[in-house]
């Protein structure tokens, strides 16, 4: 994309983590900003930071899980900016542990958030944009769907959260080729990070009563899970305001794959060589054994 300045942006996720920082980012390069989010009240002190660094700014609160609130979303932003040039879909909830402990509600809010939220956003804008690029040759869109690390290898006790990240690799790789059969004019990325500090280990604050399991205690897996990501995610060196601009980085350049810690994509490719030669799936602890031995140890209770 050659220019931000005057286009908009869609975000989902918007009032934390890096949903947040992509908004601020592009309202210093003087975009509108359709922020969304299912926290009423953190979206609006979000929306009103962001304005005040000089954007016009709509703030949209919806579950991106339901349909209708996404179209509904689609048509705010319509009938307030037109068609928007870049669309984060971004929303995202984070649950682990033993993939068999997860409960039916476990499964229908991680599925509808982390998939099927992206899958709505796809649903809701692409025809928008390919509408927006039939009209104007010199339009340009471009759609981020954010997946994880844990959309290209399988780390244990992450549970569901490893299943909807691997589908939302699969839809974007998919929506990338299906656009290029259609269009130049509007492209997509995925946008895969690695443990960066956020609010992802708080999910919880923004699970559904109706999706919540009031009266079963989470499991001790899923405790164990808590844990570890809260630990890991404290201690991500790279900002999620670094991660933001990698994102407008890669929109620059067309580049499909978004990674935060590029260097850390060596078991993607021992997960790949295992595939091809029909190997076992690898040890995931094989260069730090004591991790795998810590969690055995207290999954089993001995620890
Ligand atoms: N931080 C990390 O280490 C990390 C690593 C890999 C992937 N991710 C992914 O990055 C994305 C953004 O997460 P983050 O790390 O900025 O976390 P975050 O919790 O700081 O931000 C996520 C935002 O999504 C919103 N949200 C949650 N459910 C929603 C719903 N149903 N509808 C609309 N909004 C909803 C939350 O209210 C929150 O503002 C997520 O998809 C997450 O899975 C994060």
């Amino acid at each position: 994309m050659k220019t931000l300045q005057g286009r908009t942006l869609v975000v989902t996720g918007a009032a934390s983590g890096f949903g947040l920082e992509t908004a601020r980012i592009a309202a210093r390069q003087g975009m509108n900003v359709v922020m969304a989010d299912v926290q009423a009240e953190a979206l609006e002190l979000a929306a009103r930071e962001v304005a005040g660094l000089g954007a016009p700014v709509l703030a949209h609160r919806l579950d991106v899980s339901k349909a209708a609130e996404v179209e509904a979303l689609g048509a705010a932003t319509l009938a307030r900016f037109g068609a928007p040039h870049v669309v984060f879909n971004n929303a995202g909830v984070g649950a682990g542990g033993l993939i068999w402990e997860h409960s039916v509600k476990d499964w229908e809010w991680v599925v509808g958030v982390n998939l099927m939220g992206v899958a709505h956003g796809v649903r809701v804008f692409t025809p928008m944009m390919l509408e927006a690029a039939r009209r104007d040759a010199a339009y340009e869109g471009h759609i981020v769907n954010t997946a994880s690390m844990a959309g290209l290898v399988c780390a244990p006790n992450m549970g569901a959260y490893n299943v909807t990240k691997h589908a939302v690799v699969a839809l974007s790789e998919t929506l990338y080729q299906d656009l290029a059969l259609v269009t130049q004019q509007v492209t997509c990325s995925v946008l895969c990070p690695y443990f960066v500090p956020t609010g992802i280990h708080e999910s919880h604050r923004n699970r559904p009563v109706e999706l919540r399991d009031a009266a079963a205690a989470p499991t001790p897996s899923q405790l164990i899970a808590q844990a570890m990501s809260s630990k890991a995610v404290a201690s991500g060196k790279v900002t999620a305001a670094q991660v933001a601009q990698f994102v407008f980085d890669a929109v620059a350049a067309r580049r499909f794959y978004v990674y935060s810690h590029p260097n850390a994509l060596a078991p993607v490719q021992t997960r790949l060589d295992d595939i091809v030669q029909r190997r076992n799936p690898s040890d995931p602890f094989a260069t730090r054994p004591e991790v795998g031995e810590r969690l055995r140890a207290a999954l089993r209770g001995d620890a």
